[in-house]
Order: C-alpha cells, then structure tokens, then sequence
C-alpha cells in the first residue's frame, strides 16, 4: 500500500499522453465542423490525480472519451503508456479495460437495470479473472463495505437506490476490476452537498491509499482544489491553463481561471450562469484568441494570434498571449 502517493517521484514514462489532440465533429451533414477539442497537450502519471474543469460544452467529456480510445481524434496523438488507448489486440484490449476504470457522467445509464448490486460488483470481477469463484462473493462484500454502502444493497436493483447510492455503486464497479486509473465524468454533480461531500471523502481515501492515478471531470473549482493535485482548465475546447491546482488557485495565469474564480468562489456552486460576455459557438471559433469577447485584459493582437498552449514556468502552462502577472 502506498499512502503518499502524492509526494511520489515522477515516472519516467507517463500513463497518458496526449499531443496536440484535435476533435472535430462534422453538422449539417458535412457542411460545417464544430472544434470540440483543439490542440490538447496532456500528461497522467501514475498515482497523479488530475481535475478537468470548465463550464459545459468547453469538451470535458469529449476529451476524456478520446483519451480512453471511445471516440478516435481528428488529429495528434493518443497514448497509453507507449501504446494506442484501447489497445489492438484483444488481449490489450481486456487489460486496458481493466486497468482504466471509466465512471461515466450518467452513472445510473451505465449501469444494467436488471442486476442486482452484487451482479453488478461481481461481473469485473468475473471478467477479469482477478478471484476464484468461491471468492467474489466475499470481495462484493467488501467493495460494498468499502465505499460505504449498507449491505442489505446485495440483492436491490439500480432503480431501488438513491443518486448518491447509484453513484457509489458505479465506484465500487469500477474498483472491481483492480484499476491503476479512474476517469470519473462529474461524478458528484447534482448530488446534495453531504453526499457530495461524502464521496468526495471516498474517492480522495480511495486515491491515496491505493495509490490510483484519477482524472476528475467537474465543473466546480471547489472539487477540484479538494480532490485533485493538478488542474486544467478548459474554455471551448482548449486547455487554457493547467497547473498544481493550490498554485493555480492562488494565483491564475489565465483571465478565464480568474473570472471563474470571481464568479464562483463557493465550494457548491455549480458553474451554470455564464461569465459576462458572449461565448462564441464552437462551431464558428472567432479568429485570434477564442476567450476575447469576455476577456478584460484583450489588446489588439488578441483579435489576431490564437494563443496555443505553452509552458510558462516549470509546472505551469497557459493559453494567452498577456497572461495575468505570475
Ligand atoms: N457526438 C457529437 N456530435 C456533435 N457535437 C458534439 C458531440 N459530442 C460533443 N459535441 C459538442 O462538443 C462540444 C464539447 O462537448 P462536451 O465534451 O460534451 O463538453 P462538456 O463535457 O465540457 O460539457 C460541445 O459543443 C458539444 O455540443
Ligand atoms: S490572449 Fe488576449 S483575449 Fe485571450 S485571454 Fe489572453 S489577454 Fe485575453
Ligand atoms: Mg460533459
């Protein structure tokens, strides 16, 4: 067991790669091309817990759809370890699935209607061979136990259990299978603040005593500063700003991150009202920089140069060409 993953040293090669990824989603049959990630630069390291953030649409789910090899890129380059996501043969294919847990956005959709709690747990297990028949039984028990749930939930089915129950149904499945990494897709959103805050406490056990690489989709700066040691913050496809999430916090680079930050500065705040300013559609980006109609700081060449992704310092990267003092 590793109880610190947090402190430990970089490996020499990362879980995940990602390199100038580009999706793009054809509308009107063919006719126009919607942006939905552009120029993603992307590393998860083993035991590292990452938080994606931004409002909706800004290409959070797409973009963890891409790095698990559900939707292929348009353009750049996916990689797990030194190899595609996904992996091609059937054989990489049962290891990836088992090594990489997803916990999809809609946790009760993801979930079969029809079995009950214990067929649920039990199925990865099963599947990826990691007990003796006479075995699961006892391992269900436990994963039930582990993520809090009471043990008369055996026998019940999807529809019987609460939001909050659903949601750690889908945890304990996905900790079934044994993962080295967890994809959680806004895995506490529309929950009440206790539950919230009770699975957050999960997931944040969870990753440090197992040592588990997460990345954590959400709207909510709040849950990302308490779940996650980095954070990329996203603005219509684009990272445009990533770094140690407690540097980032106290000190954005971007004028996006500080917006977001001014404008909601509570934990439980979900990002549903905008910032001030239009955003422009992803399927008819402006030229220059894509945050231009709402940022404060713009200046002419702003209208001109579409800031990429660049590094600034060691650990902190940014996408704007007059990035707020550091
Ligand atoms: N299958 C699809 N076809 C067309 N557009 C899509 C598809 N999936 C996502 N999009 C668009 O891509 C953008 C990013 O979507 P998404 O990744 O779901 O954002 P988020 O998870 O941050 O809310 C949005 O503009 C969305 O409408
Ligand atoms: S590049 Fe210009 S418009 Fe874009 S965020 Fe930076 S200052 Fe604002
Ligand atoms: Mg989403």
């Amino acid at each position: 067991m590793n109880d610190a993953p947090r402190q430990a040293a970089a490996p020499a090669r990362p879980l995940f790669t990602l390199l100038d990824v580009e999706k793009r989603f054809l509308l009107d049959g063919g006719r126009r091309e919607l942006r939905a990630l552009d120029g993603i630069r992307l590393t998860l390291g083993a035991g590292e817990s990452l938080a994606l953030v931004g409002e909706s649409g800004s290409g959070k789910s797409t973009l963890v759809r891409v790095m698990l090899g559900l939707e292929p890129a348009s353009n750049g380059r996916v990689l797990f370890g030194s190899g595609a996501p996904g992996g091609s043969t059937r054989e990489e294919r049962r290891r990836f699935a088992r090594e990489v847990a997803y916990i999809y956005q809609d946790a009760r959709g993801s979930l079969d209607p029809r079995m009950s709690v214990a067929e649920l747990l039990a199925e990865p297990i099963r599947l990826h061979a990691l007990r003796a028949a006479a075995e699961i039984p006892g391992r269900v028990d436990e994963l039930i136990a582990r993520v809090g749930l009471p043990a008369d939930m055996r026998g019940k089915v999807p529809a019987e259990l609460s939001g909050g129950q659903v949601r750690r149904v889908a945890v304990a499945r996905a900790l079934a299978g044994e993962p080295r990494v967890v994809v959680a897709d806004e895995s506490v959103a529309g929950l009440d603040v206790s539950v919230q805050a009770q699975l957050l406490n999960l997931l944040r056990d969870l990753q440090r005593e197992q040592g588990l690489a997460m990345v954590f989709v959400t709207h909510d700066l709040g849950v990302a500063a308490y779940l996650c040691e980095r954070v990329a913050v996203m603005y219509l496809g684009r990272i445009v700003e990533m770094g140690p999430t407690h540097e980032v916090l106290a000190q954005p680079l971007h004028p996006y991150t500080r917006g977001l930050m001014q404008a909601f500065p509570r934990f439980d705040a979900p990002l549903t009202v905008s910032l001030a300013g239009e955003i422009p559609s992803a399927a008819a980006l402006p030229a220059g920089c894509r945050f231009r109609s709402r940022c404060e700081r713009a200046q002419p060449d702003c209208a001109d140069t579409d800031p990429v992704q660049r590094r600034l310092t060691s650990n902190r990267q940014v996408a704007c060409l007059h990035p707020l003092e550091n």
